[in-house]
C-alpha cells in the first residue's frame, strides 16, 4: 500500500502540481513577469501585517459566508480567472466550475479559458463571472452578447494588461500556446509521462471564447481608457467589476465610469514587475471607494490568515488563482475542492483564534504592522 501524505497547506498542492506537470506548464502557472518581484511583493505584503486577536469572545458559532454583488458565497474566497485550465488537467474549467458550485463560490471564467463559457455556465449551479479583455468594440459587443446569452451577469474587466507582461520562464522553456511536442520540448514531455499521455490524447487545447479573434495577443488592446470603460458600461446590462486597480484615484475613476465592484490586483505579478503588493494598496483603494462598492483583492493569498487580514483591511472577499490551478493539476475537480476546503478550514480556525465569529466582525483593529525589528 502507498500512503498518501496528507496535504497540510496550499504549498503542498504547489509541490504536487510541480511533480505532475511538465516544467514549461508548471512554470507558466507558477511564474511571473521579469524578475518576479511583484509576485514576491504580494506575499511580502501579507507577511508585514500581523494579527491582533481579541480574546474572551464567544466564537462557538462561526460563519464565513458573505455577500458578493448579490451572491451569497460560502466562504469569502472566489476563483480568479486563469488561462487554459485544460493544460493542467483534461477536465479543465469544467472541473473548476463543478468544484466551485459544490463548494458554493463564484468562478470567474477567463477570456483565455480553454472551455466555452456556455459549457462552463452549464456545468455550474453557482453564478459564473466572465473576465473580459476589451479588444475592439465589435469583438467586445459580440462577447457581451455571447456571455449574456450563456447566463453570465457579472463581467469583470481586466485593465492591467494593455500589453502582455514578459515571462522569462516561458521564453526560456520555449513555451507555445498550446504547448507542442517538438525538439525543444520533448524532454519536458518525456519527464511527465502521465500528463503527456493525457494531453496528447485529448482534444487540442484552444481558446474557444475568442473565436472571433485571430489569436490571444489580439485580445489585448493598449488603447483602453476610462472613456472606453464608460462605453462598455453602456453596453452591458449586468454588473461590471473592474480588475487590476492598485490606486485609490483609479478606483474613483472606475466608480465614475460605472463600476459595481473593484478588484485590487496586479495580475498575480504576471504583468508589471516591481509593482506594489496588493495588500499594501488595499487601504488606499478602500478609502477612495468609501463603501460605495465592494472591494475584492487577489495576489498572494495562500492562507486563511491572509484572507482574514484582507477582510480586516476592508476587502469584501479575495480571489485565488494559482492555488486552485495547483489543486486542479494535482487531482482534477477533487483537488480544486480540497483547495477550497483547506482554505475554508484555515479561515474558520483563524476567525476563532482572532476572536471574530463572523467575517463581518473583522475590522482594522484586528491588524497591525509587523515590527521592523524583532521585539526583545
Ligand atoms: C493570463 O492572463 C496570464 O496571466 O497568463
Amino acid at each position: 500500500v502507498t500512503v498518501r501524505r496528507p496535504v497540510t497547506s496550499l504549498d503542498d498542492f504547489r509541490d504536487l502540481a510541480r511533480r505532475r506537470l511538465p516544467r514549461p506548464v508548471f512554470d507558466y502557472l507558477d511564474g511571473g513577469a521579469d524578475d518576479e518581484r511583484t509576485v514576491q511583493a504580494n506575499r511580502d505584503a501579507f507577511a508585514r501585517v500581523v494579527l491582533r486577536p481579541r480574546v474572551g469572545v464567544d466564537v462557538s458559532r462561526r460563519d464565513q459566508s458573505t455577500d458578493v454583488l448579490g451572491t451569497c458565497v460560502n466562504s469569502p474566497v472566489l476563483l480568479a480567472p486563469t488561462a487554459l485550465n485544460r493544460l493542467l488537467h483534461p477536465d479543465g474549467e469544467l472541473a473548476v466550475a463543478r468544484a466551485a458550485s459544490t463548494f458554493g463560490t463564484v468562478f470567474a471564467v477567463s477570456t483565455s479559458a480553454s472551455v466555452a463559457v456556455e459549457d462552463i455556465a452549464g456545468a455550474s449551479t453557482m453564478p459564473v463571472w466572465f473576465q473580459l479583455y476589451m479588444a475592439n468594440r465589435d469583438a467586445t459587443s459580440g462577447t457581451l452578447r455571447r456571455v449574456a446569452a450563456a447566463g453570465v451577469d457579472v463581467v469583470c474587466l481586466t485593465l492591467d494588461t494593455p500589453v502582455q507582461g514578459f515571462r522569462r520562464r516561458d521564453v526560456r522553456n520555449f513555451l507555445t500556446f498550446p504547448p507542442r511536442l517538438g525538439p525543444t520540448t520533448w524532454r519536458a514531455f518525456l519527464s511527465r509521462p502521465l500528463w503527456s499521455w493525457r494531453y496528447l490524447r485529448a482534444e487540442p487545447v484552444t481558446f474557444p471564447n475568442m473565436t472571433h479573434l485571430r489569436e490571444r495577443r489580439s485580445s489585448l488592446n493598449p488603447s483602453v481608457s476610462w472613456r472606453k470603460v464608460a462605453w462598455l458600461r453602456g453596453q452591458w446590462k449586468g454588473k461590471l467589476v473592474v480588475k487590476g486597480v492598485t490606486r485609490g484615484d483609479d478606483a474613483r475613476r472606475a466608480l465614475l465610469a460605472g463600476a459595481d465592484g473593484i478588484i485590487v490586483s496586479n495580475h498575480g505579478g504576471r504583468q508589471l514587475d516591481d509593482g506594489i503588493g496588493t495588500l499594501d494598496c488595499l487601504t488606499d483603494v478602500v478609502d477612495a471607494v468609501d463603501g460605495r462598492a465592494p472591494v475584492l483583492l487577489d495576489g498572494g493569498v495562500r492562507r486563511g490568515t491572509d484572507v482574514v487580514k484582507a477582510i480586516a483591511l476592508g476587502a469584501r472577499a479575495v480571489l485565488v488563482g494559482r492555488p486552485y490551478c495547483c489543486g486542479l493539476a494535482a487531482r482534477g475537480e477533487a483537488g480544486v475542492a480540497e483547495v477550497l476546503e483547506l482554505l475554508r478550514a484555515e479561515i474558520d480556525r483563524a476567525l476563532a483564534l482572532v476572536g471574530a465569529a463572523r467575517v463581518a466582525d473583522l475590522d482594522t483593529t484586528f491588524v497591525g504592522a509587523a515590527p521592523a525589528a524583532p521585539l526583545r
